[in-house]
């Protein structure tokens, strides 16, 4: 079992409601959070950093800024996210741009650039991480959710490959593919309108389930976990 007890844990999409509850609850763990958002009043706390995901160079500015508070970094969750809906044969390039920004490429720019300092938290004894929250979409992608399905599949992907080479730096990968949650994602869509789906998980049971997943060692998350 891993205590977080002393950790620094950067949580991005901290602003939003999983990110806000996995953060909460980390932080009655022992750890010391670092929070990262999009929007400035979602966000509240010590240490609290801003960033566009679609901006190239978010990533690496959020990393940088989170390792400076304490000069280390033992833990990443990554729970920002968006969502649109609507035909594969009407998607937009700029919501594939977006999807695939924010849920795709920022999470992997945001994995290389934490990866030497969970290293080095590894080598000075730590037991680092990095959570993803790919959705249940990345095992079973979804029609009217196509391309929000391949944006968290290739994030899914891309954790499965890099676990395997970031465990040999002691880092751990826990990506988890929770279902339907009831956070008002859905309302918040980038394009189109959701179906009504049947009645989701409650938030607070995903964000326990996956601070769970960290405190126990888990190194994967998959939909029948929740
Ligand atoms: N809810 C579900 O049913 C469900 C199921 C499976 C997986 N997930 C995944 O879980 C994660 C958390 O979702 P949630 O349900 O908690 O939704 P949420 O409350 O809407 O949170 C989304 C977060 O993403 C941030 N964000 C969006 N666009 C951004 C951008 N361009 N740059 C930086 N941050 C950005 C938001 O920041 P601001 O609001 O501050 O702008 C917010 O912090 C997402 O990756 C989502 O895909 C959700």
């Amino acid at each position: 079992m891993s205590d977080v007890t002393g950790s620094v844990v950067l949580v991005v999409g901290a602003s939003g409601v999983l990110g806000a509850e996995i953060a909460q609850r980390l932080e009655t763990s022992g750890a010391t959070v670092i929070r990262a958002g999009r929007t400035p009043e979602h966000l509240s706390g010590a240490d609290t950093f801003l960033g566009d995901l679609t901006d190239e160079a978010a990533a690496a500015a959020i990393v940088t800024a989170a390792f400076g508070v304490h000069g280390r970094l033992d833990g990443v969750v990554i729970a920002a996210g968006v969502v649109a809906f609507g035909p594969a044969t009407e998607v937009r390039d700029d919501t594939l741009h977006q999807l695939f920004e924010v849920n795709a490429l920022a999470p992997m720019r945001l994995i290389r650039e934490a990866a030497p300092h969970l290293a080095a938290s590894a080598a000075a004894g730590g037991k680092p991480f990095i959570v993803t929250l790919s959705g249940v979409v990345a095992e079973s992608p979804t029609a009217g959710l196509a391309a929000y399905s391949a944006s968290k599949a290739a994030l899914a992907a891309f954790v499965q490959a890099s676990s395997r080479e970031l465990r040999r730096s002691g880092i751990r990968m826990l990506d988890c593919r929770q279902g339907h949650t009831e956070t008002g994602l859905a309302t918040r869509a980038i394009a189109g309108t959701a179906p009504a789906f049947p009645a989701g998980l409650e938030p607070a049971a995903v964000a326990e389930r996956i601070v769970r997943g960290i405190l126990d060692d888990e190194k994967d998350l998959p939909s029948t976990a929740f």
